[in-house]
């Protein structure tokens, strides 16, 4: 049996305070989250959003040492800019704060020492990399050295970009730090685990047995993670910036930042209702919703879970609709490569026009895959549904009212049989939007508003009640009434859409009171009421306004291109004799098997012509096992052999790696022989 709630909390991801905002945390969070979230306050449900940006974690103190300035004064900057984005788009939280306030550090300290009392936590001492010049502990990141695999000299202390292979920063050839260049020594280090293996059993029913209704990709990737079996998680990290470990003998470490952050829901939570907080998280009849990306639902459906669980008194999330991520002009989104729409940006370039991107990234929403955003397609949407289904057909009921009746609702007459069925087609969008809304369907929801406009539309253009005018002003006048009263619907069928527009429509209408339970009622706009004067809801987006947009793409392409040539340099000249060092045959891939316990690596048998040879190459990332199978590929022969997970490695396969760190295996553009040498 479904269960009954009476209040909803929705949280929604607190973006890290080291970047702008861009459509893709738009598309991804904020819209779906806004969009639940004003469909429940319209329907006069109790219900608060909780958003806030993530202010801790290493990034944001890399980024704090290049610039020479504090991670406070990087937060600080970003946060701003981050908060004024969500406003501007309309994203209608509740609070929205940040993890570096007094009310969080107080928070999330409470929150680890109750733990600590309880005895939730296993220590464990390891050995870490210490720079003994600066003093101090160096994560992963903060680590650079030789990678064992392919020997770029490039790769980081917990992943080789050159090869892909994930590591660990004692694998590393020649470590050095990022901080002081020096060689770090290895110290041993003691840290808090939580364990999550204690919590297996409990997540395992309660996700597997207890949420088969979450939708398939997170359902699919708990169930893979359980599956897998989970390990004690540091929560605990040797680092300047963060919440302080609140324990004896804790100097120097802070909280990971995957442990405060969730906690960063509790506090903003605490800060908006210091009064009665507790009921927003403790009451079995509160339903908590977290809105996510796809690369956070190990933290909210596992780990944040078991904290919630080990402290005892807290609710579990009812669910958790993450979405897949959205794509810009078929790349990844990346904030590094500048690769993005930035929402401050957007808002230079096309002022007011906020619900045109709301709309545009709900209707290609990555509810059940990643998606793609072109701007060729915001185009179209704008001009062919905004535009010409919506906009057009608000505005002819508006201007023909003012037309023919001074702007005053006309009364209805006699219904025709045409009207009925008109009337009975929008009858059941308010069940169906609903329905959607409430399965978390965002996407088809606006696609149902959107069909009442076109209900609307359609029923103008077979009417035709401007033709009527010389002949009978009793039925224009029951057409227009109809006509306005679908408008009035759309008023509020899209204020969870598109807030804007639906505020300046009600305007129009001179609509006062409204809500939700409206909707599919015929008597919203009373005779006689005075409509205030056409508004365009919408105008047209031209060629030009799109070709500057994807010129500046294209020139962030090219800038990338000139910087990626710089930081990878063509190397220096060799001899000829040196080349001919290298063997490099071709061989066909004969069996192609994923390493266990190893998410990068690949086992080959390759038909060398020479009786066979066993290879490992870091693409697991890249490519399925069977997608190579049958494939001719060039290979290194007479490189050393060299165990990688406890297999002889007996060469490489050669790929080719684009600026995205994107690996294609090279192969010859005919059939040849195995054997064959490549020169
Ligand atoms: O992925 C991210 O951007 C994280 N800052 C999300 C944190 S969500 C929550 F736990 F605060
Ligand atoms: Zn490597």
């Amino acid at each position: 049996m479904e269960k009954k709630f009476k209040r909803t909390l929705v949280t929604t991801a607190l973006p890290y305070a080291n970047g702008p905002v861009h459509i893709g945390h738009l598309a991804g969070v904020y819209v779906p989250a806004d969009i639940y979230t004003r469909y429940l306050r319209l329907k006069g449900e109790e219900v608060i959003m909780i958003g806030g940006s993530d202010e801790h974690g290493v990034p944001i103190t890399i980024k704090a040492r290049k610039e020479g300035v504090t991670p406070q004064d990087i937060v600080d900057r970003y946060h701003k800019i981050i908060k004024d984005s969500f406003a501007e788009f309309g994203i209608s939280f509740d609070i929205y704060s940040r993890t570096s306030s007094k009310i969080h550090y107080e928070t999330a300290s409470d929150f680890f020492r109750k733990l600590y009392d309880k005895g939730e936590f296993v220590e464990k001492v390891s050995q870490q990399y210490y720079d003994e010049e600066a003093q101090q502990f160096l994560a992963d990141r903060y680590i650079t050295g030789t990678c064992p695999h392919c020997h770029n000299e490039r790769a980081y202390g917990d992943q080789c970009e050159a090869c892909g292979t994930s590591l660990n920063a004692t694998d590393l050839i020649n470590p050095k730090s990022a901080i002081s260049g020096s060689q770090p020594v290895l110290r041993e280090t003691k840290h808090w685990y939580l364990p999550l293996d204690k919590w297996e059993p409990y997540l395992r029913q309660w996700i597997l047995e207890g949420h088969k209704e979450w939708r398939p990709n997170v359902y699919g990737q708990c169930k893979s993670w359980i599956d897998m079996g989970l390990q004690p998680r540091a929560v605990s990290r040797d680092l300047d910036w963060g919440v302080p470990v609140p324990v004896e003998g804790a100097d120097g470490k802070v909280l990971y930042v995957w442990f405060d952050a969730p906690i960063g829901y509790i506090s903003n939570t605490k800060e908006l209702l210091p009064d009665s907080w507790e009921k927003w998280w403790k009451d079995p009849e509160t339903k908590m919703i977290h809105f996510i990306g796809k690369d956070n639902i190990v933290f909210h459906c596992i780990v944040f879970p078991a904290m919630l669980k080990a402290e005892g008194s807290y609710n579990l999330p009812e669910n958790v609709p993450a979405n897949e991520f959205l794509n810009l002009e078929g790349d990844k989104i990346s904030t590094s490569r500048n690769w993005a729409v930035w929402l401050h940006e957007y808002l230079v370039d096309f002022p007011g026009k906020q619900d045109v991107l709301r709309y545009v990234l709900t209707a290609n929403a990555p509810e059940t895959k990643d998606n793609d955003f072109t701007w060729r397609d915001f185009q179209a949407r704008n001009n062919n549904e905004l535009v010409a289904i919506l906009g057009n057909f608000i505005n002819r009921s508006v201007v023909l009212t003012h037309k023919y009746f001074e702007g005053k609702v006309p009364a209805a007459g006699m219904l025709t049989d045409y009207d009925r069925e008109t009337l009975a087609e929008f009858a059941n969008v308010k069940a169906t939007v609903e329905n959607l809304l409430e399965n978390y369907r965002f996407r088809d929801a606006q696609k149902e508003a959107m069909n009442l406009a076109r209900i609307g539309n359609k029923y103008l253009a077979d009417t035709e009640p401007w033709k009527l005018a010389k002949t009978d002003m009793e039925r224009v006048a029951t057409i227009l009434n109809l006509a306005l009263q679908i408008s009035a619907n759309l008023a509020i069928a899209f204020e969870p859409f598109l807030p804007f527009s639906a505020a300046k429509l009600r305007n129009m209408l001179s609509m006062g009171e409204f809500s939700w339970e409206q909707l599919g009622r015929t008597d919203l706009l009373a005779a006689g009421t005075q409509l205030a004067a056409a508004e365009l809801l919408f105008e047209k987006i031209e060629d030009a306004t799109i070709e500057a947009q994807l010129q500046k793409l294209e020139d962030t392409k090219k800038a990338n291109q000139l910087a990626e040539h710089k930081a990878n340099p063509i190397r220096e000249n060799i001899e000829f004799d040196d080349f001919t060092k290298l063997d490099i045959r071709v061989g066909k891939v004969l069996e192609c098997t994923k390493v266990p316990k190893a998410d990068k690596l690949l086992q080959f048998r390759i038909d060398d012509g020479l009786g066979g040879r066993t290879i490992v190459s870091g693409i697991a990332k890249h490519y399925a096992p069977e997608e190579l199978v049958g494939k001719n590929v060039c290979f290194i022969a007479n490189l050393a052999p060299r165990k990688l997970r406890g297999i002889e490695s007996q060469g490489m396969i050669l790929s080719a790696e684009d600026a995205d760190g994107r690996l294609v295996v090279i192969t010859p553009a005919d059939e040849v022989k195995p054997g064959s040498e490549v020169k």
